[in-house]
């Protein structure tokens, strides 16, 4: 089967640090990958390079056949129709009430009307299980968990066909956490979306991925289904899984 997202010998450095080295993944259409790793290991790099947000130094970024590396703007600005992206942090824009954040993409990409974007924006908001008041208030005046129920909405507002969401439970209480992942779930089988998920959060690893790579060192040095997660047999997964403080990482 044709993978949808592909990606060969990736190559990503900071001055010295070299944070991604000669990363290879395939990711199937349709599939809930869930990247695990320690802190600083080049996750949030991993997926913003996918996203082309990030320029790597060398390597082969393929996402339905169409290089990202070296796109043209004009192509780059039509790929990135078929992305949406929930960022670690949320990153909502504080000058803009919610619905505008929501409604952003649609009309910045000139989608949709002002108007049309609106009525879209409010019926995401209701996707994610907030009142239609909620979208005239700025992203400041909401709680933790209500921002990243925002995220979620914006992320999902152009229906895109890849969504990539960067620590959506961060900082969350377990229970909105499972509300989040819950949401996810259900917003990106709707889409029939592919998604790609990075999680510190062993309960969002469970609940969203069909499939988990974990990244050491610059590289995937495990990667299977979440079915195998807990029987790896790989020392490094294993000590990250359990949050074992012995162990190799
Ligand atoms: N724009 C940048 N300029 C310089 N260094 C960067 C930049 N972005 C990331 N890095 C470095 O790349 C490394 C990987 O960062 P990244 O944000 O991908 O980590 P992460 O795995 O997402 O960590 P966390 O789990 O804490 O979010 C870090 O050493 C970081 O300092
Ligand atoms: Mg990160």
């Amino acid at each position: 089967m044709k993978s949808y997202i592909s990606i060969s010998n990736l190559n990503k450095s900071f001055a010295s640090n070299h944070v991604l080295s000669g990363v290879n993944l395939e990711i199937a259409g349709g599939d809930a990958i869930v990247i695990i790793g320690g802190s600083g290991t080049g996750k949030s790099v991993l997926i913003k390079t996918i996203a082309g947000l990030i320029e790597p130094d060398s390597g082969s970024i393929k996402i339905d056949g169409m290089e990202v590396n070296n796109i043209s703007n004009t192509n780059y600005r039509n790929l990135t129709k078929k992305f949406g992206f929930l960022f670690q942090g949320g990153a909502l824009f504080d000058s803009l009430t919610v619905w505008e954040n929501i409604a952003f993409a649609l009309v910045n990409n000139k989608l949709k009307t002002k108007a049309q974007a609106k009525e879209i924006a409010f019926d995401k908001l209701s996707k994610v299980g907030l009142s239609n008041n909620i979208g005239m208030l700025y992203p400041s005046e909401l709680s933790g968990g209500m921002q990243k129920r925002v995220a979620l909405a914006r992320a999902i507002s152009t229906e895109p066909e890849i969504l990539f969401f960067d620590e959506p439970t961060t900082g969350l209480d377990p229970i909105m956490a499972n509300v989040i992942n819950d949401l996810i779930v259900r917003c990106s089988e709707e889409l029939k979306a592919t998604t790609i998920t990075i999680t510190h959060d062993m309960n969002s690893v469970k609940q969203i991925a069909k499939r988990v790579a974990m990244i050491h060192k610059g590289n995937i040095i495990w990667d299977g289904k979440i079915d195998n997660l807990f029987s790896s047999d790989n020392e490094f997964v294993d000590q990250f899984v359990h949050g074992n403080i012995a162990g190799p990482l």
